[in-house]
């Protein structure tokens, strides 16, 4: 099998796998990040290869749908990936980019050790952000059981982990303790350029979804 053989079947047990999923976490997030991984790994100096099967594979077995194991995704990746015969360097680049890739808090660094595994990092938190990550989050809010926004309810800062993964608060404190954190975090000058731009997007949200809530309208009389 050549490489493109290789990415195009990893593809399709991918989109198998994922296909049914509601929560946000569909195929369609897989093929957002494995594209916009290309795209920065086209600007970036990077082995397009590894950043297209480790992007292909980023959410395999993720910890949110996993009890928590916090390297299930790298187990399993390296199981799907058995069949095809990779060098062992690659197998295992791919696996440690996998196991560091999420997202674990807001007081917690995840740094990459490759630039492949910053770029795949940068695409996957681009589809946190925008657009996209705001119809994102209210879906998984909303799978979570979470209300959108109560105003008594601060955002928390999470310090660890565990205090992350057990966050109940609003869907509107997400966008605190995660989303307008991201772009700060960007690896690579491409993912920083395009996460400026989703970025104003989500302010700009947030500042209408605080007028129409709290009705700051003026009129101005008719004459
Ligand atoms: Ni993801």
């Amino acid at each position: 099998m050549n490489t493109k053989e290789i990415i195009s079947s990893i593809a399709l047990i991918v989109r198998e796998k994922f296909e049914k999923e509601s929560s946000g976490h569909d195929w369609w997030h897989i093929y957002r990040v494995w594209q916009l991984s290309k795209l920065i790994a086209e600007q970036e100096q990077a082995d397009v290869f590894i950043v297209e099967i480790a992007s292909l594979l980023h959410d395999i077995a993720d910890w949110k749908f996993n009890n928590g194991d916090e390297k299930a995704g790298g187990k399993a990746a390296r199981e799907l990936l058995s069949q095809f015969n990779l060098p062992l360097e690659t197998t295992d680049l791919i696996v440690e980019i996998i196991d560091n890739v999420s997202f674990k808090g807001a007081e917690i660094e995840t740094k990459m050790k490759s630039i492949e595994g910053e770029i795949v990092q940068d695409a996957d938190r681009l589809d946190a952000i925008g657009a996209i990550g705001i119809a994102r989050t209210f879906a998984y809010g909303g799978h979570k059981g979470r209300s959108i926004y109560d105003p008594a309810v601060e955002p928390v800062l999470h310090k660890s982990f565990e205090e992350y993964k057990k966050s109940e608060s609003p869907t509107i404190n997400h966008f605190y303790e995660k989303l307008l954190l991201l772009k700060d975090r960007m690896n690579t000058q491409t993912g920083l350029k395009i996460a400026e731009e989703r970025h104003l997007f989500m302010e700009n949200f947030l500042a209408e979804f605080y007028r129409e809530w709290n009705l700051t309208y003026t009129f101005v009389p008719e004459k």
